[in-house]
Order: structure tokens, then C-alpha cells, then sequence
């Protein structure tokens, strides 16, 4: 496994691979989850490059930016025995200069849910994984599915801006008790993760009345409230795959997502049925 931090020159490493190229951007901390977008990439490409990048931009001020969980050394070691070719680890100075050109989130899609939130943060995003997307010119890229809106706008961006590249979603993992893999799960305490579990409660709680033939949108929301009481919730919604609000749940084209706050942590989770 090669390490590269200097875009230009993973650029000019990069041009004279052949066969398809698996890109796989991740922050670090890496567990399961991340490993699972890795395994796919390795399955479907002849050669596979995964970044380590905290984006700052992505960090609103106040955030989680400067106690973002970091792990460099043991992040490198799974990087090697997942079997990558070349880990690109920039520095925030190789990625970004002053006075930079930016992406804007679309007005609507880009600033509901967890935009609404968080307002900047997709800008941060988009704008990183542009410039990821044009250092590492993938074939493929991997997203998971449990940052649904991420992986949304990240389509829509392709789409629009008529990039050459497939974006491949990835299912979400979970723990055995089924809470979603996350980097920011360090931060909940004993208590505090026995409290999260009720958002993959709640999900389940809705997939169970869906299978119930109990389809209106409201009625699961409600219940799907009660699981979540005693959480500081920011949403549950029950949205189509272009994200547009359901009355009922059309299966095979529906994403329910939840996003709360356990103790100072915010985590999200989501079910495609
Ligand atoms: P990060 O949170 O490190 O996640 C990197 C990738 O791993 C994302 O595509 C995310 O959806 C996926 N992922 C995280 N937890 C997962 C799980 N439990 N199961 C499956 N996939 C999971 O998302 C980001 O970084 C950043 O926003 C980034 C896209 C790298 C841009 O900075």
C-alpha cells in the first residue's frame, strides 16, 4: 500500500493505472462500516484508493471538528489488510487554499433534515468530495446508505454537473444490538448508548408496521416518536428515493430516517423499504 498526501502527485500515480479505479473517501476512525465499502470496492475494481480527510468544512462552527475522533495509526493498519493500493492522507493545506471556489448545496434538498440543522454543512461536502473526485478520477465511488441525504445530493451533484463516475450505494452496518456503525459512537457513554438504541428501535418499529400493511406516513411517525421519547429529536421522516415527503409508504421507494441527539452526540439512521 502506497501513502499519498499531495493531490498532484496521487494525480500523476493515478494516471497511468489501468482498469477500473474503486474511490472510497471516509474521515477516518474507520470501523465495520467503512470496511464494508472497502471490501466492495476491492471486489468490483482492479485498484482502490480510500482517503482520510477530517473536512473542516463540513464542520459548522461549534462542532465536533477539533474532538473528532482520530486514529491514524490503526486506520493505516486496516487500510493494509483490507488489501488497498494507495491511501491518500492530505493535510488540510493540500486540499484547500485561501479564497476558495465553492459548492453550493442545492436551495431545497441541501438544506432540509440534517441541513436544516446543520445549514453550511453540505456545501462542505460537495465541495470536498469534488475536489476528492477530481484528484482521484474513480471509476466508482462508494457512499454508504446511512448518510442517506449525503449520498443523495453527492448523485444529485454527478448527475448535474455531468461527472463521469458511478456512485455505488452501500447498506448499512450495525452493531448486533443494531446500533448504526459510527465513528461518533466513541462518544456516547455506557448509559448513553443503551439510549440510542431506540432509533434502530424506532426504524424497526416502523418496518414492522409496514409489514403490518399499516402504510400512513403520520400514524408511523407517531410511533415511531413514542420509541424515540426522551431523545432530543430533529426529525423523523418518511421521504421517496428523490426525497419528496410521503403521505403513504410506497414500498421499494422509501427511506425512513431519523435523526436525534444522545447526551452531546448526534446520530442518524435510516431503513430503505
Ligand atoms: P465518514 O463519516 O468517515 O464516512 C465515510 C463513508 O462511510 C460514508 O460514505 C458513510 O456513509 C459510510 N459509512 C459510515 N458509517 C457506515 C455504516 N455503519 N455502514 C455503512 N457505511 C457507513 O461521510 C463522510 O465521512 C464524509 O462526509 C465524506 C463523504 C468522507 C466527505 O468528507
Amino acid at each position: 500500500m502506497k501513502i499519498i498526501s499531495n493531490p498532484l502527485e496521487l494525480k500523476e500515480y493515478l494516471h497511468v493505472v489501468k482498469g477500473p479505479v474503486g474511490f472510497v473517501p471516509t474521515m477516518g476512525a474507520l470501523h465495520e462500516g467503512h470496511i464494508s465499502l472497502i471490501k466492495k470496492a476491492r471486489e468490483e475494481n482492479d485498484f482502490v484508493v480510500v482517503s482520510i480527510f477530517l473536512n473542516p468544512t463540513q464542520f459548522l462552527k461549534g462542532e465536533d471538528l477539533d474532538s473528532y475522533p482520530k486514529k491514524d495509526d490503526a486506520d493505516k493498519k486496516i487500510c493494509e489488510m483490507s488489501g488497498i493500493d494507495v491511501l491518500f492522507f492530505p493535510q488540510v493545506d493540500d486540499v484547500y487554499c485561501r479564497d476558495e471556489v465553492t459548492l453550493n448545496a442545492p436551495n431545497v434538498r441541501g438544506f432540509v433534515l440534517e441541513g436544516n440543522s446543520r445549514p453550511s454543512h453540505f456545501n462542505g461536502v460537495l465541495t470536498v468530495v469534488m475536489k476528492l473526485l477530481n484528484i482521484v478520477s474513480p471509476t466508482r465511488a462508494y457512499f454508504g446508505k446511512k448518510d442517506a441525504q449525503q449520498l443523495n445530493l453527492i448523485s444529485l451533484m454527478v448527475k448535474q454537473l455531468f461527472m463521469s463516475v458511478e456512485i455505488v450505494p452501500v447498506d448499512t452496518i450495525r452493531d448486533s444490538d443494531g446500533l448504526a456503525l459510527s465513528s461518533r459512537n466513541a462518544y456516547l457513554s455506557k448509559a448513553e448508548r443503551v439510549e440510542a438504541l431506540k432509533i434502530s428501535s424506532s426504524l424497526y418499529r416502523a418496518g414492522s408496521l409496514v409489514s403490518k400493511n399499516i402504510l400512513e406516513t403520520d400514524e408511523i411517525k407517531k410511533e415511531m416518536r413514542e420509541t424515540l421519547d426522551g431523545l432530543e429529536i430533529f426529525y423523523v421522516e418518511i421521504l421517496n428515493r428523490d426525497f419528496e415527503q410521503l403521505l403513504h409508504v410506497e414500498l421499494g421507494n422509501t427511506v425512513i430516517l431519523v435523526e436525534v441527539k444522545v447526551g452531546n452526540t448526534r446520530l442518524l439512521d435510516n431503513i430503505w423499504l
